[in-house]
């Protein structure tokens, strides 16, 4: 029985294809960031307060002004069919188990109405369309679906780089479909003309602009937080321009290779935002003790991708509550082990440099 985070990516990688493994755990190019989310963890010591009371104590905490259990977050994760026969359904489930905010990806292969019934707090993970419009449709039908939040995914206007995934020969099979996505109105493709660029005359046509980004804003009837944020100048435009929360992220390093990890320029973003919003971050999360780490460098809340997915490959939704649980159970831990009673103990003081070994 998988126990640990690492005990259930490992179940998982010898139950999937070694496509849809590509798929899961690569990253761009060469996989520099994926494997420094998870070392820039481990070059973080932690430092206990001894005889810090806390008997009573609690993970409990607020995510944008709600009562939450605990600070962590199921990141959006495109396509989660590919893992499970049950996809979304299962992780929505495992989230509401384990009283944590799930995050529906925009490319869910799964309807939003089938997951409105279940209970628990849900945000709606964007991808800007080419166009005000066909955003709104999904703005709309995710809030419609009970959505509370939006997260504006902004890393990733064009897809990356993800050598893993192409040398596997991935490819998203016919039954497993961005079904948001796929009733849109498409945008009629630009001709290139000779010696016009893919990149930048093709696919950046339909980037968005800071003008998208004001519209979305003015017009979404839910707050909007910005997910792939890593430098402090970008989180003070966003918030100045009415964003009510940023995620500092590099996608799991699955979309820009050597961007730094995320655990790295928190306490640069924490710093430039100065309280006027709530910082959260993800990449490379798999102990409580990261999650307590991030916490004290600033971060409200953490995000969780992949172990997720781990937990819903190996057995729907009772393995990735079952990862969930496990994070909340070593926070615990961790927490009472550093004299930590509450989230708000968990001060810049709590951590420091270690020369770890790497993970
Ligand atoms: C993702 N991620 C992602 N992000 C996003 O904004 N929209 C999406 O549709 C997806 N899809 C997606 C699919 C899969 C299979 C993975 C693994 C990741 C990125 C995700 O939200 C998050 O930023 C990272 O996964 C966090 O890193 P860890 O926790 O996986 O190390
Ligand atoms: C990914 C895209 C879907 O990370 O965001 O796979």
């Amino acid at each position: 029985m998988p126990v640990t985070l690492s005990d259930f990516e490992i179940a998982a990688a010898k139950q999937l294809s070694p496509d849809v493994l590509a798929y899961l755990e690569g990253g761009a190019e060469a996989e520099h960031s994926v494997a420094e989310n998870r070392a820039a963890f481990a070059r973080i010591g932690l430092l206990p307060k001894l005889l810090a009371p806390c008997a009573g104590g609690h993970t409990r905490t607020r995510i944008l002004g709600a009562p939450a259990a605990h600070p962590i977050i199921v990141a959006p994760m495109a396509f989660q069919h590919l893992f499970h026969p049950d996809g979304e359904t299962a992780t929505a489930m495992a989230a509401a188990a384990q009283d944590a905010t799930m995050v529906l990806s925009c490319q869910t292969s799964t309807p939003p109405e089938d997951i409105a019934t279940i209970p628990g707090r849900r945000w709606f993970q964007l991808y800007m369309q080419g166009d005000h419009d066909t955003t709104m449709i999904l703005v709309d039908r995710a809030v419609t679906c009970g959505a509370q939040a939006l997260v504006v995914t902004l890393d990733a206007p064009i897809n990356g780089l993800r050598d893993r995934e192409v040398a596997a020969g991935f490819e998203l099979p016919a039954d497993v479909r961005p079904v948001m996505l796929d009733v849109l109105p498409q945008p009629p493709r630009p001709q290139l003309q000779e010696g016009q660029s893919v990149v930048f005359d093709g696919l950046m046509v339909f980037a968005p602009t800071w003008a998208d980004l004001l519209q979305l804003i003015k017009d979404s009837p839910v707050p909007v937080i910005i997910k792939g944020c890593l430098r402090p100048a970008d989180a003070m435009r966003l918030i100045e321009a009415g964003v009510q929360g940023i995620i500092v992220s590099n996608h799991g390093g699955r979309v820009l290779d050597t961007l730094p990890a995320p655990i790295t320029r928190l306490a640069g973003v924490v710093n430039a935002v100065a309280g006027t919003a709530p910082v959260y971050l993800d990449g490379g999360v798999r102990r409580g003790s990261d999650v307590f780490k991030a916490l004290a460098l600033g971060a409200e809340a953490v995000l969780v991708g992949r172990p997720v997915m781990h937990g819903l490959t190996v057995s729907g939704a009772r393995g990735a509550s079952q990862v969930l649980r496990r994070l909340r159970d070593e926070l615990e831990v961790t927490m009472a082990l550093c004299g930590c009673a509450t989230i708000a103990d968990i001060t810049p003081d709590a951590v420091t440099d270690f020369s770890g070994t790497g993970s």
